[in-house]
């Protein structure tokens, strides 16, 4: 086992340090993408690049401040409230009525695209799709950015899952470059972020815990693929934003999580373990974070030493872990999870699932910068909780 440094939580981190030397509050000086060449930007730490997005683009997990998941969690709440009322259904589905939003999912997708898609019908958005690059004029030779630029046209937001790491970062810096800037979401881009994932599973924790003081102090286990798997590059760094957490990494050590997440944890202050033993975490984790093995990415057979077995959890382990301990998983799953526990209350993965949609709703609606009326609307209104 390998310890993390450990150590306080620092607010100082939500500061960044421009090629200028000087030092901006990520928060109170947003950056525009249009001030730097694409050069100096691919150069810039993930703390410092969230600058340049912050309140337009949701690109990466680093870009989020713990006020905003907070605020982000509270909204969502909102909205799942008032849309259980017909008359607040019929006011949020007026809220983005003006506007529209492209589906562009590069790679295969069921809960992302579906709850996306869910989240803007809400609001009132009307949606496009490409969910298929050969329906689309790249089957011609176009390029990706001018394919992008091509939806920007026709829409006001654009929702993309790519399978290189990075790329919607490109089209968003890109964008910036022309007249027409719309908000790009990241659904997922290759191995690397999923940000929007990573908010439905902080929504999820923040639910599950609200009545044992909430996600700070907790402890979080991740299992299976953490070396491929997106979802646990974004959710590992948004927790550093919450105190006092200890975040265990369970895999075989061929598909361990990244050393540059290890270093941004060191950074962070906040304590880890990296381990093969799932048995002696089990019975300490509040939360158990489970993963598929994501073979698709593998180079050399990274996932065939794999014994599946060892990060599996099944009816067998539910009197190990505490009554209180909440099991997820982004989704798919193969052999993981056993449906047998499915039923169990600590097993939340498909409440999961739907939190996604309002968090996705609360999203948008900030990225539009509409959420006010949300607030004042629920203040006003007799909601069914
Ligand atoms: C994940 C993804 O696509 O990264 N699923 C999801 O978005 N809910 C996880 C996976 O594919 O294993």
């Amino acid at each position: 086992m390998g310890y993390g440094k450990g150590g306080l939580y620092d607010p100082s981190r939500y500061y960044c340090t421009l090629h200028s030397g000087k030092r901006v509050k990520i928060m109170a000086e947003p950056k525009h993408l249009s001030e730097i060449s694409w050069n100096d930007f691919k150069k810039l730490s993930l703390a410092e690049k969230g600058c340049f997005f912050h309140g337009k683009h949701t690109l990466i997990a680093q870009q989020f401040t713990r006020d905003e998941l907070d605020a982000l969690c509270a909204l969502a709440t909102r909205i799942k409230r008032i849309n259980k009322r017909r008359d607040g259904a019929n006011f949020l589905k007026g809220l983005l009525r003006d506007k529209r939003a492209m589906l562009y999912f590069a790679q295969p997708s069921s809960r992302t695209y579906l709850s996306h898609n869910a989240a803007c019908q809400i609001l009132g958005l009307d949606t496009m799709d490409v969910r298929d690059t050969k329906t689309s004029s790249e089957v011609k030779g176009e390029t990706p950015e001018d394919t992008i630029r091509t939806f920007s046209s026709y829409v006001d937001m654009i929702i993309m899952r790519h399978p290189v790491g990075g790329f919607a970062e490109r089209v968003a810096w890109m964008m910036s470059h022309t007249k027409r800037e719309i908000p790009i979401l990241n659904a997922g881009s290759g191995a690397d972020q999923h940000p929007t994932q990573a908010l439905l599973d902080i929504y999820t924790l923040q639910r599950s815990f609200e009545k044992i003081g909430g996600i700070d102090g907790k402890h979080v286990a991740f299992v299976g693929d953490l070396a491929r798997g997106r979802t646990v590059r974004s959710l590992a760094w948004m927790l550093t934003l919450f105190k006092d957490m200890t975040l265990y990494f369970i895999a075989p050590e061929s598909l361990q999580i990244g050393q540059d997440i290890l270093d941004l944890l060191d950074e962070a202050g906040t304590k880890y373990v990296v381990s093969e033993d799932f048995a002696a975490v089990m019975p300490v984790a509040d939360a158990i974070y489970m993963t598929r093995i994501q073979d698709e990415w593998d180079v050399e057979g990274e996932s065939s030493t794999t014994n599946a077995a060892d990060y599996h959890i099944g009816a067998e382990h539910m009197d190990i872990i505490k009554d209180t301990t909440v099991i997820l998983h982004p989704l798919p799953r193969r052999q993981e999870i056993s449906t047998e526990i499915d039923n169990d209350p600590r097993a939340v993965y498909w409440r999961q699932m739907r939190n996604g949609m309002w968090i996705r709703a609360a999203l948008i609606l900030k990225t539009f910068g509409r959420d006010d009326e949300v607030n004042t609307y629920y203040d006003d209104y007799k909601p069914v909780s």
